[in-house]
């Protein structure tokens, strides 16, 4: 199927944008090697040497080795920062998201991570499940993981799905529940931190790998964690700074308006620093997290956070990874730099149950 049909007439448009800026980038990247070639002098021994090293530049190598796939927007939440808001209801049918992973494998992926919106919601949980597992058991990753708030999982999933999942990350932005209720990472009055609590507790029955992400702001930016998450004891506690992007959490057409929860790069050294007995935390800031991720949404288009927005490519279903991913805006140095490629197998981690 292609995805066209199903996709409303302001996408459309933004795809058709991003397809002329495609054509216009092979164009010019046909002429660049055209040219490279004709100023080459034709006797010189080390012509054929250069024209290869020439063409790397405008070759687009960047491998899709970890990916994000945000297949739904939608949110029972509603934090005040989120940065991957409800633009839309779309999800891919189950077909199609299988079809697309399957492209990224043989295009070199070895770990998806399941995000959203939250990705438990569409389908109770099933339609994730089905994705989890078909990427454990056909596509045979070394790395199944999936970031939620928490708040949907049942039992039941684990009992189901949970063998073919390496790791859980699950977001915690306080330990104070009234925190919480001000950042509106909560449903109700139930509460986010017993949720975390019995979570935590079904990875270990279940045996998958339990991660704790966080988002600093000025909301907990005076908190110290370090009781709570040594007493939860994470395989990674991944530590965010609050980031803006436009059209998400800030400026026009945003659904969020994040600005007031923004701290400075000093702010988050200070936390950073009351938590440095923390073994597994793993920090990140602005800097380190607006172009190190390989971000898929929700048609399967990679999201290009360089301008400071989510700017698409068109969908790996209509022009397939290589092509789609050079407007991906991926920065592997950064990636690499951060940490991003880890012991991320649970068989591998040498846990103990
Ligand atoms: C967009 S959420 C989707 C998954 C799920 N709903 C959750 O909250 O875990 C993915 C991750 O991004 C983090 N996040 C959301 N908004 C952010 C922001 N403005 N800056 C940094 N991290 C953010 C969330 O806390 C979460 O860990
Ligand atoms: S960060 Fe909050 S609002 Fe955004 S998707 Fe996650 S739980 Fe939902």
């Amino acid at each position: 199927m292609n995805t066209f049909s199903v996709i409303p007439s302001m996408v459309q448009l933004q795809l058709c944008v991003s397809h002329l800026l495609y054509i216009f980038a092979s164009v010019f990247s046909t002429v660049f090697n055209w040219t490279s070639g004709v100023f080459m002098p034709s006797t010189s021994s080390v012509s054929q040497v250069d024209i290869k090293v020439d063409q790397s530049i405008v070759k687009n190598e960047t491998s899709p080795t970890s990916v994000n796939y945000h297949f739904t927007r939608k949110c029972n939440y509603k934090c005040g920062f989120c940065f991957h808001t409800a633009k839309t209801s779309f999800v891919l049918p189950l077909d199609e998201a299988k079809r697309g992973l399957n492209l990224l494998k043989q295009s070199g992926m070895e770990k998806i991570n399941f995000s959203g919106g939250e990705p438990f919601l569409h389908d109770k949980g099933d339609f994730l499940g089905k994705l989890v597992q078909y990427c454990k058991q056909d596509l045979q990753l070394p790395s199944v993981s999936i970031v939620s708030n928490g708040s949907m999982i049942k039992e039941k999933w684990f009992q189901k799905y949970g063998e073919d999942l390496d790791i859980l990350a699950i977001s915690c932005d306080s330990f104070d529940e009234a925190t919480n209720q001000l950042i509106g990472r909560t449903q109700g009055r139930k509460s986010h931190i017993d949720n975390l609590h019995k979570i935590r507790n079904w990875c270990q029955q279940y045996k998958v790998a339990f991660k704790i992400n966080s988002v600093i702001n000025t909301f907990n930016i005076d908190e110290d964690m370090t009781d709570n998450i040594l007493q939860l004891n994470p395989v990674r506690w991944k530590v965010f700074q609050c980031l803006l992007i436009d059209g998400e959490n800030a400026g026009e057409d945003a659904l969020r308006e994040a600005e007031r929860f923004v701290i400075s790069d000093q702010m988050f050294q200070e936390f950073l620093d009351r938590h440095s007995s923390v073994p597994c935390l793993v920090p990140e800031s602005n800097e380190k997290m607006r172009n190190s991720y390989l971000i898929l949404d929700e048609y399967m288009r990679f999201l290009d956070c360089r301008e400071g927005r989510k700017d698409p490519s068109m969908s790996i279903l209509d022009v397939g990874v290589k092509e789609a991913i050079c407007f991906s805006g991926f920065d592997e140095k950064m990636f690499r730099e951060r940490g991003g490629k880890y012991v991320w197998s649970k068989a591998d981690m040498k846990l103990e149950w």
